[in-house]
């Protein structure tokens, strides 16, 4: 009950500010890199009544496999697929996506984790295509944002420029920073749109 409530709430919130950010439309076909439960995705996707492909791969076995019954829930549209893969090496074709959404997921890759899954989120997207990333921002000191990595089991935080240097690295351009809240939390995100043409 409680874990179907959180579901719906975060993909509520999140699949607004994506929507907005991305300017999607129904027709677009979206891929999410760490995608837990897909409740993004879901909601994503019932809100634009998209029949379009909807994927979402997870390192994580439980969270597809949750997933998997939240989206088998009477009435559901039919289910986005969830998969078990990492994004450091996507079984996926090249060029197949119109979008890649990376949901505060990238807390917890090293530098040089980040590195390879943008460029894999490169190779998965049509030439036209666009990411669109968000993740916690540090906070106030040091001894707090260590804090919150350490109750994440995560790696690190990045701040505006750190992110906006990476996906630039990785041949994102027309990078666009945007605003997402997390209302049950008292810090920020840092979120940006970047595209390859
Ligand atoms: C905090 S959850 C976010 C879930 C979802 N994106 C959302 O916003 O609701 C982060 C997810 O990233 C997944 N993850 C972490 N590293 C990953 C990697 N290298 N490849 C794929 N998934 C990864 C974790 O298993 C976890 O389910």
């Amino acid at each position: 009950m409680v874990g179907r409530f959180i579901f719906r709430l975060s993909g509520v919130v999140y699949s607004g500010s994506f929507i907005r950010a991305a300017g999607l439309a129904s027709g677009v076909s979206v891929l999410e890199i760490g995608c837990g439960m897909g409740s993004v995705l879901t909601a994503t996707r019932r809100r634009l009544r998209s029949t379009a492909t909807y994927l979402g791969v997870d390192l994580s076995i439980q969270m597809v496999r949750q997933g998997h019954s939240r989206a088998l829930e009477p009435g559901r549209q039919k289910p986005v697929s969830l998969v078990v893969a990492s994004g450091l090496s996507l079984p996926i074709g090249n060029s197949g996506f119109d979008v890649v959404l990376l949901s505060h997921v990238i807390k917890y890759l090293t530098d040089e984790q980040l590195n390879k899954v943008l460029w894999e989120a490169k190779r998965v997207l049509k030439p036209a295509g666009r990411v669109v990333l968000w993740e916690f921002s540090p906070v106030l000191t040091a001894r707090i944002t260590g804090l919150i990595v350490k109750c994440c089991h995560a790696e690190k935080l990045r701040g505006t420029l750190e992110l906006r240097r990476a996906l630039k690295t990785a041949g994102f351009r027309n990078l666009r920073p945007f605003r997402v809240v997390t209302p049950w939390l008292p810090w920020s995100n840092v979120a940006f749109t970047g595209s390859l043409d």
